[in-house]
């Protein structure tokens, strides 16, 4: 039954995520073009394919005027996509507020904001309350496209009221939550006002997923010490109801990064960046420009290797591919300058009339590019704080079936726990550590690269965003009819 999967499966699929897909751009009054979304959970959910899944979410974008959003819609039903219009004051409270600037640092460790602690107090109120009024917004579309039987997925740290309400608009509703970061200590998550409130919504889906095992028992924990219900084996007790827990580590679509590998274009991009290189090694870095990703940890331990290893001055470089996001909260602005100004010293200090030690672009990359860059890289850089998989590392390994390069990759993503034997593992924080690491990257034996890499070769190939779609769908479907059983006994 597990296996029977999602192919050719009759039922429908509603992925709900605060994000769509594709992020729209107003090119007229009822003119729209879109564009894929950057981000691990978009990457993910494009390698689901052959099921009968419809995505609803946000398009990125303040759409006021009934034409504009009646085009989009119609725009956006071509892709499968069904739009929640969220107008401005609500995008400012709910996503950059109480999402990116209260739950996603929290998740990740670095704790809730400290330089105005009484301003944070007192917007916390009104951010969490624009919270739970976009997640019924969401809710409110989930309503309209709904049918019977549905299976509902709701994704993600936006969305951790949203179980309640679609629960409490009908309890049948078949509903599973999943969380694309860390889950955290519960003497992390205790910090949060709202702890409680959330987690009991969150305990009104049928399933709860995590990428690990760790972030499953944390969650647990909070549950049991926060709420004081009994934790099993199986996941939360609340009198005599079940929500089932679990982890389900995602994966990627390799065969589509094999398949661009094979084209014509992808192939010349890749001599043309191999002869660009020539006589250098290359380390690669893509990241959203993001706090969580230790992207000036990583150049700065760059810049410790390049000051003790004066050998390797003009015989390496970095490219570090940092993706705008988030561009409206203040802490992202305050990171996007920090590492502009990292970078221009080290160049500055490295360089030559010649070359810089680090190419650094504050763009995302067409998907074929990118292919390119990670087949020609000789080593690629996660050095993320926290993260709750990592894609790139995936993505990266992937692409690596002729080079197979070296991933230096963070002990704190969740990656670690999959491609930990293949790689080399760091404490991003530990930038000696790191420095000694590029080292041991650059100067690798063959054998050993190849060891390392047919080990994460194997486990990306076989551990798919497909298989984890299908897994999670497969164990909510029983997960639910196991409750039905007891409850008829
Ligand atoms: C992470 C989150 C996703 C999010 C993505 C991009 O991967 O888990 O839910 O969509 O970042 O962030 P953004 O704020 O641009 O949607």
């Amino acid at each position: 039954f597990r296996r029977l999967g999602l192919r050719g499966m009759k039922q429908r699929l509603l992925v709900v995520a605060n994000r769509l897909p594709v992020s729209a751009n107003r090119r007229g009054e009822d003119q729209w073009s879109l564009e894929i979304s950057a981000g691990g959970l978009v990457s993910a959910l494009l390698g689901v394919k052959d099921v009968d899944a419809k995505w609803i979410g946000w398009a990125g974008v303040n759409v006021p005027d009934e034409v504009g959003q009646r085009a989009l819609t119609r725009a956006l039903a071509e892709k499968r996509c069904i739009p929640v219009f969220l107008d401005e004051e609500i995008v400012h409270q709910y996503y950059n507020g109480y999402c990116n600037n209260i739950l996603w640092p929290l998740f990740h460790y670095l704790g809730l904001p400290q330089e105005d602690r009484l301003a944070t107090t007192r917007n916390f109120e009104s951010q969490f309350n624009a919270y739970k009024r976009a997640n019924q917004m969401f809710a409110d579309v989930v309503y309209q496209h709904y049918k019977e039987g549905d299976v509902i997925w709701c994704h993600d740290y936006h969305l951790m009221f949203l179980p309640k309400c679609l629960k409490d608009h009908d309890i049948n509703m078949k509903v599973g939550w999943f969380l694309h970061t860390p889950f955290p200590s519960s003497e992390i998550y205790r910090t949060l006002p709202s702890r409680s409130e959330l987690l009991r919504s969150v305990l009104c889906a049928d399933l709860v997923g995590f990428h690990t095992y760790d972030y499953a028992r944390h969650f647990v924990s909070a549950c049991t010490r926060i709420l004081g219900l009994e934790g099993t084996p199986e996941g939360v007790e609340d009198q005599g109801r079940l929500t089932r827990v679990a982890a389900f580590p995602i994966g990627i679509d390799s065969e589509r990064f094999k398949r661009a590998l094979e084209l014509p274009a992808v192939k010349r991009h890749i001599t043309e960046l191999t002869q660009r290189f020539d006589g250098r090694k290359v380390m690669l870095g893509v990241d959203r420009l993001d706090m969580i990703k230790g992207i000036p940890q990583k150049i700065l331990a760059f810049e410790k290797f390049l000051e003790e290893n004066h050998e390797w001055n003009d015989k390496v470089v970095l490219l570090q591919i940092a993706v705008p996001t988030r561009t409206d909260v203040p802490e992202y602005q305050k990171l996007t300058s920090q590492v502009h100004e990292i970078v221009g010293r080290i160049n500055g200090r490295f360089g030559t009339l010649t070359a810089v030690p680090i190419h650094h672009l504050d763009r995302s990359l067409d998907f074929h590019a990118l292919c390119a860059l990670y087949a020609v890289t000789d080593v690629a850089l996660v050095t993320s704080l926290r993260d709750g998989m990592n894609l790139v590392s995936y993505e990266y390994v992937a692409c690596q079936g002729s080079k197979k390069g070296v991933l230096i990759l963070s002990e704190f993503a969740g990656a670690a726990q999959s491609l930990g034997a293949g790689a080399i593992l760091v404490n991003p924080w530990n930038i000696t550590e790191v420095a000694d690491s590029i080292k041991h990257a650059l100067t690798m034996s063959s054998d050993e690269r190849e060891k390392r890499h047919r080990h994460n070769y194997a486990h990306v190939t076989t551990h798919t965003a497909q298989d984890w779609a299908e897994t999670f769908v497969c164990e909510l479907n029983e997960t639910v009819a196991e409750a039905q059983l007891r409850t008829r006994q």
